[in-house]
């Protein structure tokens, strides 16, 4: 959850890694530092609790000079938000720094054993065991190599450590163990960067490496060698990343959110881009690697995720059993391990996840797939674990999302759920080539209609306006806007920290309703389709009990002004399509609200991007 960044190289390492930092800021922000070797020899550090422009704010008045350093934003887990607790660490004698992603399991007994030995703790964390170990063996004569390899082997748990020492003014050592997230390693000409994100170091290189599991690097300015925790060598594949740098930049937007909700035309566009054809209606999903015979042989799709990837994936159901008659359960990730699922291998296992590095939907999917599952993945991180592990992936084309608040990956990810139910749907025999091409076609005007919503952001402004001051929303959908009315609640809650509760519409007056009165909007996703009447005498029950309607509708349903007290148009879509462009002004009206409540859009308090802890 954490953001880390190291640098080796010409270029002065303090600004080098401010600059990366700011970039991950998104994955953990109660306190942060940097760590330079300057060319007296001796490791200097900066930290600072909050957010990362106190650092800044920190090194301008005291900045560290020199070519080597790293640097960390945190999210606490062990020890309470202070500097004394910030990475980077420091080992008792100052020869080693580490900052450190995840958690160290066993790090109490490790502790005890070199308190009893006198080593002194600085902080109350976990990560300083890994410090102080490397220093221990350093002084029983140990290279810094073998010192980290031994520590890394005894540490119990998922985590991602960058090292850096006084002996060795060229060198880093970094690794990953288990899913704490990422280790990416960039390489430049004549200089070497590590990320725990691709968007820290893109501005530098396009050329990555993605560390596996149990996996450690050795960088110097012009080198680096992979090796395992044996010490046998790897050769590493090395990846040229294509995210275009400016989209990872706020540009002209307030925030990241807001220019990501407006980047959902162009991340539809580049979602279908090669994947389908208009003309004869074939779908192309190569890194799937689907046969007609697996196709055949699935009787069960489970659907793992967390938070809004969760609510695709109860979205993807309606697309999967409808189109590929292939029936679908969507399990929360941090539950599925405990219900004992029922997988074998006629089950497949769809992991949804925007940074591919979410440690419960990680675990998941590796429970699935040692109990024998086909694992597939929707994810946008680009060489995330998610990624690797799978059997087959489709990489979401949203680009970098640095919002906290996922956006526009949860509209890609609804079309590859969309695209990989035709596929089924196809190889199973269940679609005919004309049905196939048809739902092809209603792919095509997407971006055009998401394009058509963002057009009326004024309205969706000028109703946050009203409703800003609410303590509470209801936000009701029925059949596939089911999931869409849990997504509009979760924006909400989580960005302007209004209680929000999404409901299927037709339970409210199994309890909810007793909760309705003057101060309660209640927001009802009423656009046409089969559910519709029933949407309506819905509204009406809220309404007969003094709730402010807001009716989501569709454009030309002129009678529905009768029943709501607002009413927001969208665009006629597919059913099957619909929550597309149904959860964007949903996103806005979120957006706008804890903007007026002078809320902090892209980093909201508590949370982080990637959860890489469980
Ligand atoms: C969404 O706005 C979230 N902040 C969060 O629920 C997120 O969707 C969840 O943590 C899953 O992340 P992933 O898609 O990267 O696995």
């Amino acid at each position: 959850m954490c953001g880390i960044v190291g640098y080796i190289g010409p270029r002065p390492a303090q600004l080098v890694i401010m600059q990366g930092l700011k970039r991950l800021e998104y994955r953990g922000y109660d306190s942060a530092g940097v760590a330079v070797l300057e060319q007296n020899g001796r490791i200097a550090i900066r930290r600072d609790v909050g957010k990362l422009v106190n650092l800044e704010n920190l090194l301008g008045r005291e900045p560290i000079h020199g070519h080597i350093g790293i640097g960390h934003t945190r999210w606490a887990t062990h020890g309470e938000p202070s500097t004394r607790n910030a990475h980077p660490h420091m080992s008792m004698n100052g020869r080693v720094v580490v900052v450190h992603n995840g958690i160290v399991e066993n790090f109490l007994p490790l502790r005890e054993e070199l308190q009893a030995e006198g080593v002194q703790f600085s902080s109350d964390t976990d990560t300083e065991v890994i410090v102080q170990m490397i220093e221990r063996y350093l002084e029983a004569g140990m290279t810094m190599e073998t010192a980290v390899r031994q520590t890394l082997n005894q540490l119990k748990g998922a985590n991602a450590v960058v090292v850096m020492n006084i002996d060795e003014p060229d060198t880093l050592y970094c690794a990953r163990l288990g899913n704490a997230g990422g280790i990416t390693l960039g390489i430049g000409e004549g200089e070497m960067f590590v990320a725990s994100d691709i968007p820290a170091i893109l501005e530098y290189t396009r050329q990555m490496v993605f560390l596996e599991n149990r996996q450690m690097a050795r960088l110097t300015r012009h080198d680096f060698t992979v090796t395992d925790l044996a010490g046998q060598p790897i050769a590493p594949s090395v990846h040229t990343i294509s995210w275009d740098p400016v989209s990872a930049a706020k540009g002209e937007y307030k925030h990241f959110m807001q220019k990501e909700i407006f980047e959902q035309p162009r991340a539809l566009v580049d979602t279908l881009r090669g994947r389908v054809d208009f003309e004869t209606g074939d779908v192309l999903l190569p890194e799937m690697n689907l046969t007609a015979e697996l196709a055949q042989r699935i009787n069960k799709l489970f659907i793992v995720a967390c938070g809004t990837s969760y609510y695709a994936g109860l979205v993807g159901k309606f697309m999967l059993e409808s189109l590929a008659r292939l029936p679908t359960e969507v399990a929360y990730a941090s539950e599925f391990r405990y219900h004992d699922p029922i997988v074998d291998e006629k089950t497949a296992v769809l992991a949804i996840t925007q940074s591919g590095e979410t440690a419960d939907t990680l675990a998941a999917s590796e429970q699935a797939k040692a109990q024998g599952a086909t694992l597939w993945s929707i994810v946008n991180a680009f060489g995330s674990q998610s990624m690797r592990i799978a059997d087959g992936y489709i990489a979401m084309q949203a680009g970098p999302e640095i919002g906290v608040a996922s956006t526009k990956a949860f509209v890609t990810s609804l079309v590859d759920q969309y695209l990989l139910a035709l596929a089924l749907g196809t190889l199973r025999g269940i679609l005919t080539t004309d049905q196939r091409r048809q739902y092809v076609q209603d792919l095509s005007q997407l971006p055009d209609l998401a394009g058509q919503v963002l057009d009326r952001d004024e309205e969706y402004q000028a109703l946050a306006n009203e409703l800003h001051k609410a303590q509470n929303f209801l936000y009701l959908g029925r059949g596939i806007n089911y999931p869409i009315a849990l997504e509009g609640a979760l924006k909400l809650k989580e960005i302007s920290y209004i209680h929000a509760e999404g409901y299927p519409a037709g339970e409210m007056k199994h309890g909810p309703i007793a909760l309705i009165d003057e101060s309660m909007p209640v927001l009802a996703i009423a656009t046409r389709d089969h559910l519709y009447d029933k949407m309506i005498s819905q509204i009406q029950q809220a309404r007969a009990r003094g709730g402010t309607v807001i009716a989501l509708a569709t454009e030309g349903d002129k009678a529905i002004r009768h029943e709501a007290d607002y009413v927001i148009y969208v665009p006629e879509t597919p059913p099957l399509l619909a929550p597309v462009v149904n959860v964007i002004p949903l996103q806005l009206l979120a957006y706008h609200i804890a903007v007026r409540r002078g809320c902090d859009v892209d980093q909201p308090r508590n949370l982080a991007k990637s959860v890489t802890v469980e």
